[in-house]
């Protein structure tokens, strides 16, 4: 039965588990099976030809243990690569987290002025631009590279007096645009970012709403599995770790990120090199 396939997400490391954790909230009987390419994060500061061999080889990966659905968590190989995967695996339904986040900024707006913090790799790619434009073309985008707050987040450093002054620093194009044209919409476009919600709030202030691309995510998820009656029926579904270097950094790293519990042992380290595309 295709409704008992897991579902394959993956991430250029551990930030999509902000991604895992929406997808298993809301979905909480379907298995998961996370990839986790680490051997080559970060994707943010790679040009995209590289991002796009990267996701390739992930999905490969993924879809040769039978999956019913893709989600590409990472927002870089997002911004780059969704359209080529859908191609390549005609037969899965593969999902972007820049698509969601863009309708819910729409949503979200009551002015049409719209701001985007993401990797150098995302805004560079103009994705989450370019997805606001295409389903309202009266919307006003800035976008900012913020790779800096990477770091933080796997660091651990979320909240605080010096976060948030790293964060108000980082922001100031944005909040400078903010001077012409009132932003009322801030989309955090990038995995790590959720981890440092409480800080971004606090420096761009309540007139401004946070999008949270993983969540937006999750709910375009669910709603494509009940369209297509592939949900998992039973009560609670398993999650299963990939990744592609030592596993132990990642099990230090993922408790920041990650709200269940990820013991090393259970982390399973793949060589995704090797698997070409299909097609
Ligand atoms: N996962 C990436 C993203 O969401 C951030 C980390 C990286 O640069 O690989 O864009």
């Amino acid at each position: 039965m295709r409704n008992n396939l897991p579902i394959g997400v993956f991430d250029s490391g551990v930030g999509g588990l902000t991604v895992l954790n929406a997808i298993k909230d809301l979905l909480p009987g379907e298995d998961l099976v996370y990839l986790g390419d680490t051997a080559r994060v970060p994707y943010g500061t790679k040009s995209a030809a590289s991002v796009i061999r990267y996701a390739e080889q992930a999905a490969a990966a993924l879809t040769s243990r039978d999956i019913k659905l893709l989600v590409i968590a990472c927002n870089t190989a997002s911004a780059v690569a969704v359209e080529h995967l859908q191609q390549l695996n005609p037969g899965i339904a593969v999902f972007g987290v820049i698509e969601p986040g863009a309708q819910a900024s729409i949503a979200a707006t009551t002015n049409n002025h719209i701001a985007v913090i993401a990797t150098e790799g995302t805004v560079n790619n103009q994705a989450y631009q370019t997805a606001i434009l295409k389903h309202n073309p009266d919307a006003s985008v800035v976008a900012q590279p913020c790779s800096l707050f990477v770091a933080l987040a796997e660091e651990g450093w979320h909240n605080g007096e010096l976060v948030e002054a790293i964060v108000s620093e980082c922001l100031r194009p944005v909040l400078r645009a903010d001077c012409q044209s009132k932003i009322d919409t801030l989309v955090l476009g990038c995995t790590h970012f959720p981890a440092l919600k409480q800080s971004i709030a606090k420096v761009v202030g309540d007139q401004v709403t946070l999008v949270d691309s993983a969540q937006t995510t999750a709910a375009a998820v669910r709603q494509f599995l009940i369209e297509k009656e592939l949900l998992n029926k039973q009560e609670r579904g398993e999650v299963c770790f990939l990744v592609t270097d030592d596993p132990g950094r990642f099990a230090r790293v993922a408790k920041h990120f990650y709200t269940g519990q990820i013991r090393e042992g259970e982390i399973q380290q793949i060589d995704i090199q090797h698997f070409s595309p299909i097609g």
